[in-house]
């Protein structure tokens, strides 16, 4: 039984699938390979398994060149670079990573709230340029991030996970909008599910993004919603890039209708809408949240353990529903 691999994992994925008496070819180290190289891969071996990676792009294509293909499992939480239609007419399973991410991404949530509150990184600039010549009480004013009023856009796994660091660690009031009520979260934290969205933008003081990115969250964020937003607001994103409209963001913060951005993803990705790097009020870092030893090497155990129950007959958890 053939896998191929898109691109280098940590070897514990390769170990468990060969112990399993797999055999694996990774296709490309350190740069993405295109849809084309996927494809011609595919087309070259009988694989009956894929492990995907969030930058490629698994569609027709892709599957119709590999007819002997079982299961897709992608190394991510989020799965929409996958036609979910086109796998299902094929009867291919799809797997994801849930759950093993949650922590480092919430970390990293609050780490990008903590670096504009603070004013980390730009103060970090000044100093590398040489520019620090002398302690001044006005220079480099941050805000605190303790009982802030937090917003939580979607509180699953990762949401409901930075929402409790922030309660618990720092005090702040924790709203949310989700289409699910969180019991737990509003016990633990004295979270408040808002109706709207809207009512959610214009109590925050900080919005943060955790949902996934579907036809119905695609430019959750554009101008219209900065406009209901506090002047004083910040926009933490570390889900998908395209559920924030990153044009309509740059334009927001260059008229100072919000006050900052912390961003792990970005729409056009890995560009950036033209203006945004400019900005002194954005933190930007390259979709690293989960980058972490112990997180990546979990999520490839998940994929490799997940591909073998398949073909054991076994239904692992971490199937992808295709209701969504
Ligand atoms: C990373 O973005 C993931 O979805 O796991």
């Amino acid at each position: 039984m053939l896998v191929l691999c898109t691109r280098k994992i940590p070897d514990t994925a390769a170990r468990i699938l060969e112990e399993n008496g797999f055999e694996v070819h990774v296709l490309a180290e350190g740069k993405a390979p295109t849809h084309e190289e996927i494809v011609r891969e595919l087309s070259a071996r009988p694989y009956t398994a894929l492990v995907s990676l969030l930058t490629d792009s698994i569609d027709d294509a892709v599957m119709d060149a590999a007819p002997a293909l079982k299961v897709i499992a992608n190394y991510a939480t989020g799965y929409n670079n996958i036609d979910l239609a086109a796998a299902r007419k094929r009867n291919i399973t799809v797997l994801n990573t849930p759950g093993v991410s949650a922590l480092a991404v919430a970390e990293h949530t609050v780490a990008l709230m903590f670096a504009l509150t603070t004013r980390l990184v730009e103060g970090d600039a000044f100093v590398r340029s040489g520019n620090y010549t002398g302690w001044d009480p006005l220079a480099f004013m941050g805000t605190d991030l303790s009982r802030k009023t937090v917003g939580f856009v979607g509180v699953g796994n990762i949401g409901s996970l930075a929402a409790k660091m922030l309660c618990r660690g720092f005090d702040a009031r924790i709203i949310y909008y989700d289409l699910k009520e969180n019991r737990e979260l509003e016990e633990q934290c004295g979270a408040e599910r808002k109706k709207t969205l809207e009512e959610l933008l214009a109590e925050s003081d900080i919005v943060t993004l955790h949902v996934p990115l579907l036809p119905s969250t695609h430019h959750l964020l554009g101008a219209a919603q900065f406009e209901k937003m506090k002047r004083s607001a910040l926009v933490i994103n570390t889900s998908r890039g395209p559920v924030i409209d990153e044009n309509a963001l740059v334009a927001a913060l260059r008229e100072k209708r919000i006050a900052g951005a912390g961003l792990d993803v970005f729409e056009f990705e890995p560009k950036l809408a033209p203006g945004l790097a400019e900005l002194p009020t954005v933190v930007l870092t390259p979709h690293i949240a989960s980058a972490r030893e112990t997180t990546r090497t979990e999520m490839a155990r998940l994929v490799a353990e997940g591909i073998v129950k398949v073909f054991s007959g076994e239904k692992p958890d971490n199937v992808v529903g295709w209701e969504e």
